[in-house]
């Protein structure tokens, strides 16, 4: 399963592209009315950072308009794709989109029928949400199963993106279930990092070496040797 971050922050992007293992990112409205400075620079520098697919999303309600925004918001850099909320009106501009070319996210997408509906219509990713469903006590990692299911019988295309994750075990059940990518907040990124057990772990190792300062000697030797 692919990793995209699902931030609007710049300096997010920053610290976890450094762990090598993003392969593209996710904007919404909400998540860029959160972040500071200019939205355009902010998802240019997004894509940029991550070098994959970089989801920015239309706001318009009419279809034609939400074609123009989505031609509009590509010109930003060569990894942006167009980002088009569920509904009639986003079933028509992704059918649009994808017949001029264009690549198209569908969000807000929250059961295995709607997923056939975006599938059809064209859609390159298809959004799954899981915490909003979580949240009114639905549950989202069955419905991803069916979306998964649904989608691969449908053979457009599409891939599965398991969105508005919560916690590490969304991530976990939808690498499961077969999410072909899940896009994940940085709280949730650096949740999946974290161990108890690693950093006392590591603590006793560090621990441990120190007690036998000929160790490092002996270290810090090879690293100059490979040097030479
Ligand atoms: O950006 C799409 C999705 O991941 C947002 O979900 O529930 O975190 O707002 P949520």
């Amino acid at each position: 399963m692919k990793l995209f971050i699902d931030t609007g922050s710049v300096a997010e992007v920053e610290e976890i592209a450094q762990w090598g293992i993003l392969a593209g990112a996710t904007t919404n409205p909400s998540l860029l009315a959160k972040a500071e400075g200019d939205a355009g620079e902010a998802i240019k520098k997004i894509a940029e950072i991550v070098q994959g697919p970089t989801s920015a999303e239309v706001v318009s309600e009419d279809p034609g308009r939400m074609v123009e925004e989505g031609i509009a918001v590509r010109e930003l850099h060569e990894h942006v794709i167009v980002k088009v909320p569920f509904g009639p009106a986003g079933l028509q501009a992704t059918a649009k989109l994808r017949e001029l070319g264009h690549p198209v996210n569908m969000t807000l997408v929250f059961s295995a029928a709607q997923a056939i509906l975006a599938a059809e219509a064209g859609a390159t990713y298809i959004s799954s949400f899981l915490g909003r469903l979580d949240d009114i006590g639905i549950d989202s990692i069955a419905t991803l199963h069916d979306v998964v299911e649904a989608v691969a019988e449908n053979s457009t295309g599409a891939q599965v993106l398991a969105a508005s994750l919560r916690n590490p075990l969304h991530a976990i059940k939808a690498a499961q279930v077969g999410a072909d990518i899940s896009t994940v907040p940085y709280k949730v990124l650096k949740q999946m990092l974290n161990h108890p057990l690693t950093t006392s772990g590591n603590d006793q190792f560090a621990k441990d070496w120190a007690s036998k300062p000929e160790l490092q000697v002996w270290m810090d030797g090879l690293v100059d040797a490979s040097k030479k």
